[in-house]
């Protein structure tokens, strides 16, 4: 049977990060076997381009279409034959992403990233994603107090709240693969009910 697509979004500070260890450690204990991926990067080629992605200045549109690049790498290595094989894949981001950082962010055309998403995935979709959510005042305040922010956490409080904004609508478009997590909770409150969902996931 083939495996289930599960990725991870969120502004960056929301908190999706503190959960991966939790998230695999349940759908391992449930017998799964799983891979936990991470975009952009995932494969040698795509942590290359994550590294310019991260830190070097580009057009809005170069930066969509690296991105897509490396997705389509990350697609062919890793997703695609990981879910043929009946592996689970988790994914900390993916193309939600593009959605909200490059289309609410940076202003890219959505119709540009929606061509790349039908190029690049020829389908293939999450079957489900969990949307960490803060308010941006809490999402600004947590990057602030974290280690040396890279190019995006450089941005501005108004790029948050464009991405942000960017997400909320994706979820809203399909309701039925997203799962709105409140993560302006404590740690652990949050980590019971992600638990729960991942209990009861695909069953
Ligand atoms: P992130 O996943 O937050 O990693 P870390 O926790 O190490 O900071 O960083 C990846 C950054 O890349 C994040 O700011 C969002 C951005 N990004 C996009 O702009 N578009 C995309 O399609 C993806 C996958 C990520």
């Amino acid at each position: 049977m083939r495996g289930r697509f599960i990725t991870l979004e969120g502004m960056d500070g929301a908190g999706k990060s503190s959960h991966i260890d939790s998230i695999i450690a349940t759908l391992a204990a449930r017998g799964l076997e799983v891979v936990s991926t991470r975009e952009p990067g995932g494969t040698q080629l795509g942590e290359k381009l994550r590294e310019l992605l991260l830190h070097e200045p580009m057009h809005a549109e170069t930066e969509t279409l690296l991105m897509f690049a490396a997705r389509r790498e990350h697609i062919a290595q890793v997703i695609e034959p990981a879910l043929v094989r009946g592996t689970w894949v988790v994914s900390d981001r993916f193309t939600d992403a593009s959605f909200a950082y490059q289309c609410g962010g940076r202003g890219v055309e959505r119709s540009k990233v929606e061509a790349l998403e039908h190029w690049v995935q020829q389908g293939l979709q999450p079957d489900l994603t969990l949307l960490f959510d803060v308010p941006v005042e809490v999402s600004v305040a947590r990057l602030a107090a974290a280690r040396t922010p890279d190019k995006f956490e450089r941005e501005s409080i108004e790029f948050f709240r464009r991405i942000r904004n960017g997400y909320l609508l994706r979820a809203e478009t399909q309701p039925e693969r997203f799962r709105l997590i409140d993560g302006n909770r404590l740690l652990d409150v949050v980590r019971h009910d992600v638990i729960e969902i991942l209990q009861n996931f695909g069953r």
